[in-house]
């Protein structure tokens, strides 16, 4: 046996053990991308550096074996820096979107392209059930909303954005119920308009008891001048939010400092002043409704951390972003579903978002390092590489960091002729050998290589991943 120090704790290890193998007994989280116990280091990343106490050198721990005696750390300025230069690196050249740009843009962050996917299945209920997690008010927003994600919608890039707006307003007005056992905890929200709704619906939905307290004969006055807007329709997604558990006081004028001594928190959304208070929050009503409902749900979070005394989970995942496509990059973007004829409007969505979008480690480590939201690019355009597909399989070359792995994995399982490396220097891509398929290409292997993939390069055409 070995001895080695990991961040100062002593841990011992057989004789074979490589740094990553000593850093991982002693519980320290040290990232990999090309690195699998299968197929063992194909040291291509280098994001999985250490520091060697002694020399102050750092060494890639998935290759380099434990000395007698050596001590490393695995977390400090320098390191975090070295393996953020690694992520600038691959992202600089990383084409493709993490969320739709349509999702990213609307205020409430409706998880746009997965409710189209449900509509075009067939399946309403779980539609509108995302619209109403996302949206609170799917059915009026569908009304007065000024659709900001038609504006960016790619489709629109070749002939007309989706009808998003019109697809939620389409879908049924369905209640959603709180899913989460109760908390114990209460919160007020001064005002019924879009924005104290959508924190009440929310603050509910999270498992805290919630009253809401309006000065006005009725819940949202100023939206029912709007003529494109039908009474019935509001009123019926008014109650789905009294089904959910919220209780709505009419013509009850209250300050949200005075409710703190019968409730945990308060949500003032009466854009009126209040004393500044650590349990009362702040949720704007605004003139652009969707950004009222957001105000309202970022409120609810808040609230709801400070109620269960954890941090506000403010940072926002990393985004990589294709931007809008150039002219040369238009055919080689979704070329299959712009030859499928499209069944209905929605039907005819590129589905922009990542097929990996949890599970991708390149977004969790650019993240985790403070990479986000957006990376500026310094290639370019065109990167908008073919994309193939096999019966299950989708490959995305332009999602390719050139690990390695699955070229190890075809190989290991004796793929004929598996896939390779190609070209030299920058020009290197993955493909399949020889010409071949993608499906001959995996061969047998397909479903380890996706599964082994660290990015969306290699991804079952029928995932659907969700946070
Ligand atoms: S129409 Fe408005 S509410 Fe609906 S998805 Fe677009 S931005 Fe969001
Ligand atoms: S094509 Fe679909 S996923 Fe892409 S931006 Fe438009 S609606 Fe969103
Ligand atoms: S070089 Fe170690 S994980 Fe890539």
């Amino acid at each position: 046996m070995l001895s080695i120090t990991v961040n100062g704790k002593r841990v011992e290890v057989a004789k074979e053990a490589t740094l990553l193998d000593a850093a991982r007994l002693a519980g320290a989280d040290v990232p990999t991308l090309c690195y699998l116990k299968e197929t063992g280091a194909l040291t291509s990343c280098m994001i999985c550096v250490v520091k060697d106490v002694a020399t102050g050198k750092l060494l890639p721990s998935c290759a380099a074996h434990v000395v007698d005696g050596m001590a490393i750390v695995t977390e400090d300025d320098e390191i975090r820096e070295a393996r953020r230069a690694v992520l600038s690196m691959l992202l600089n050249e990383h084409a493709g979107d993490c969320e739709a740009p349509c999702s990213l843009t609307c205020p409430a962050g409706l998880d746009i392209p997965r409710m189209l996917r449900y509509i075009a299945a067939g399946d309403a209920d779980a539609a509108a059930r995302l619209a109403r997690r996302d949206l609170v008010f799917p059915a009026t927003l569908g009304r007065v909303c000024s659709a900001p994600c038609e504006r960016v919608c790619r489709r629109g890039q070749y002939d007309a954005p989706i009808g998003i707006r019109a697809a939620h307003a389409s879908l049924p007005i369905n209640s959603l119920q709180a899913d989460v056992s109760g908390s114990g905890k209460t919160a007020a929200v001064v005002g019924a308009g879009l924005a104290g709704l959508a924190a009440a619906f929310t603050i509910v939905r999270l498992g805290h008891a919630c009253h809401v307290y309006e000065k006005r004969l009725r819940a949202c006055e100023s939206l029912r001048a709007r003529s494109e807007l039908p009474r019935e329709i509001l009123d019926a997604e008014i109650e789905t939010i009294r089904a959910a558990g919220v209780v709505i006081h009419l013509e009850t004028d209250v300050a949200p400092e005075s409710l703190l001594q019968r409730y945990d928190v308060a949500i003032a959304a009466c854009n009126e002043h209040h004393e500044s208070n650590p349990r009362i929050f702040d949720a704007e009503e605004e003139s652009m409704y969707v950004r009222a409902v957001a105000n309202g749900k970022r409120a609810a979070f808040e609230a709801d951390a400070f109620l269960r005394k954890r941090p506000v989970q403010s940072a926002k995942p990393f985004n990589s972003s294709l931007g809008a496509l150039a002219a040369d990059e238009l055919p080689h973007y979704a070329v299959e579903r712009l030859r499928k004829a499209a069944a209905s409007d929605v039907d005819r969505c590129l589905h922009c978002d990542c097929l990996k979008r949890v599970s991708c480690k390149l977004r969790q480590y650019a993240t985790e390092y403070g990479l986000g939201p957006r990376i500026k690019r310094t290639i370019p355009r065109p990167f908008v590489k073919p994309i193939e597909r096999s019966d299950a399989v989708v490959f995305e070359p332009g999602k390719c960091i050139k690990c390695g792995i699955c070229v190890a994995l075809t190989r290991a399982a004796g793929v004929r002729p598996g896939m390779t490396i190609a070209g030299r220097g920058f020009d290197a891509c993955v493909r399949p050998a020889l010409g071949a398929t993608l499906a001959e290409g995996l061969g047998s292997a397909a479903e380890e290589c996706v599964r082994a993939c660290p990015t969306a390069a290699l991804a079952f055409r029928d995932s659907e991943e969700t946070s």
